[in-house]
C-alpha cells in the first residue's frame, strides 16, 4: 500500500506527490512551515491527508516551542494551528485535526511539557492509523454495494494518496476485489491537475484492479452507452444535509448519473462531515493558481492574456447522492444528521445493499 505521510525521527516524510507518476521522492519535512507549504503546493493532496498532515505540523513544531508553564506552551502553538488553518479552505479535515490536537492537548495540561511533546507525536500517529481502519470500513460496508461484474466510474484521486491508507472511494473497490468480484474501474484525467490520470490510474493498476482511464469530457458519452454501473467519489467537506464539497467536475459527473439512472456514492468519513453547516454553499472554495490552466506540465496550452477561472471544487447538491459511504455504514443524504445523535438506532438507517437503492 502506498504511504502518503509517515512521521519518523523527529521528521515527516512526505511523498511528493506533484512528481507522480514519474518519480518517487519524499520530502523531509524538518519544520512545520514546510508541512504547510507541502499542502498549498498539493505535494500531499486529499481531505483526510491534508487532516493528518496537519496533526503531524502541530506535533513535529511542538517539538521547538520552549515553554515554563501549560499556558506558555499554548500561546507558543497558537501560529503553528493558524498557520495549518490557513493552507486550504475547503476540506474541513484540517480543522478536524486542529481540534483534535487542540482538545487532546488541553485535556492532559497536567503533564510536563516534555511528557506533552511525546503524547502530541503519539496523537497525529494515531489520527494517521485511524484514518487507516475508518477507511477499511467504509470499504466494507461500500463494498456490498458492487456488485461481480460491475464497472464503476471515479473522480480525481480519493485513493490511499489522499488518506492514511486504503483511501475512502477506493477502499470498497479494493474489498470488493478482495471478496472476488470482478471490477473494473473507468478513472477521468481530472484536469486541471490530472490526479486522476497521474495518481489514481497509478495507485489501481498497483492494486491489480482493471483500469480505464478517460478524458473527463467522456464520462457522459459512456453513461449513455450503458458502460458505468455506478460512480463513487471522496469529499472535502460534506454539510450536514448531505451537499458535497469534491474536486471540481464532481458535480458534472453527479447530474449525469441522474439523468442516466447511475448511483452515485460519497465515500465520506465522519471527519469529512461538517455537522455545523447545513447548506453546500456555505463551503468556501478554493481558488487556484491560473497557471494550472494555461498549462499542463509546465508547458504553456492557451494564449498569453486569457482569463482564467480555476475554482479546485464544485459542490454537489445532496439530491443527487444516491448515499453516503461511512465508516458506520451506508446511509442516505436525510440521514446524515442523525449520526451525531446520541440515541439514534443506527441498524434502522443503515441503508441495506444495492438491491434497495438500485
Ligand atoms: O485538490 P485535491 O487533490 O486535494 O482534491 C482532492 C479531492 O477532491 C478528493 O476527492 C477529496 O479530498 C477526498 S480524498 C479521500
Amino acid at each position: 500500500m502506498v504511504k502518503a505521510i509517515e512521521f519518523r525521527d523527529n521528521r515527516v516524510i512526505i511523498l511528493d506527490q506533484t512528481k507522480l507518476p514519474f518519480e518517487i521522492s519524499y520530502i523531509e519535512c524538518t519544520d512545520y512551515q514546510m508541512i504547510a507549504q507541502c499542502i498549498k503546493k498539493l505535494c500531499i493532496r486529499g481531505a483526510p491527508a491534508i487532516g493528518i498532515a496537519s496533526a503531524m505540523a502541530i506535533a513535529l513544531g511542538a517539538q521547538d516551542i520552549e515553554a515554563e508553564s501549560f499556558d506558555e506552551f499554548v500561546l507558543k502553538i497558537q501560529p503553528i494551528f493558524d498557520t495549518m488553518l490557513a493552507t486550504r479552505p475547503t476540506a474541513v479535515n484540517i480543522r478536524w485535526a486542529c481540534e483534535r490536537m487542540r482538545d487532546f492537548l488541553n485535556l492532559h495540561r497536567e503533564e510536563t511539557i516534555t511528557t506533552l511533546k511525546d503524547l502530541l507525536i503519539e496523537e497525529a500517529n494515531k489520527i494517521l492509523q485511524e484514518d487507516i481502519e475508518i477507511n477499511k470500513a467504509i470499504g466494507k460496508w461500500g463494498a456490498e454495494f458492487i456488485k461481480d461484474g460491475d464497472t464503476i466510474l471515479t473522480h480525481c484521486n480519493a485513493g490511499s494518496l489522499a488518506t492514511g491508507g486504503y483511501g475512502t472511494a477506493t477502499a470498497p473497490m479494493i474489498i470488493a476485489k478482495e471478496q472476488g468480484k470482478n471490477i473494473h474501474v473507468i478513472v477521468d484525467e481530472t484536469r486541471p491537475l490530472l490526479q486522476g490520470a497521474r495518481l489514481t490510474a497509478w495507485e489501481l493498476i498497483q492494486t491489480d484492479i482493471p483500469v480505464t482511464l478517460i478524458t473527463d469530457s467522456s464520462a457522459g458519452a459512456l453513461m449513455r452507452q450503458g458502460t458505468i454501473d455506478l460512480a463513487i467519489v471522496g469529499t472535502d467537506r460534506t454539510t450536514k444535509r448531505g451537499d458535497v464539497a469534491n474536486k471540481i467536475g464532481t458535480y458534472t459527473v453527479a447530474v449525469l448519473c441522474k439523468e442516466n439512472n447511475i448511483p452515485f456514492y460519497v465515500a465520506a468519513p465522519l471527519s469529512s462531515i461538517d455537522f455545523s453547516i447545513e447548506w453546500g454553499d456555505l463551503i468556501p472554495i478554493e481558488e487556484r493558481s491560473p497557471q494550472e490552466v494555461t498549462t499542463i506540465g509546465g508547458k504553456r496550452i492557451a494564449p498569453e492574456g486569457v482569463n482564467v477561472i480555476n475554482r479546485a471544487f464544485d459542490i454537489t447538491p445532496s439530491k443527487y447522492v444516491t448515499a453516503f459511504f461511512t465508516e458506520k455504514g451506508v446511509f442516505k443524504p436525510r440521514d446524515l444528521k442523525k449520526l451525531i445523535s446520541r440515541d439514534i438506532d443506527i441498524d434502522s438507517l443503515r441503508l441495506k445493499p444495492y438491491e434497495k437503492v438500485r
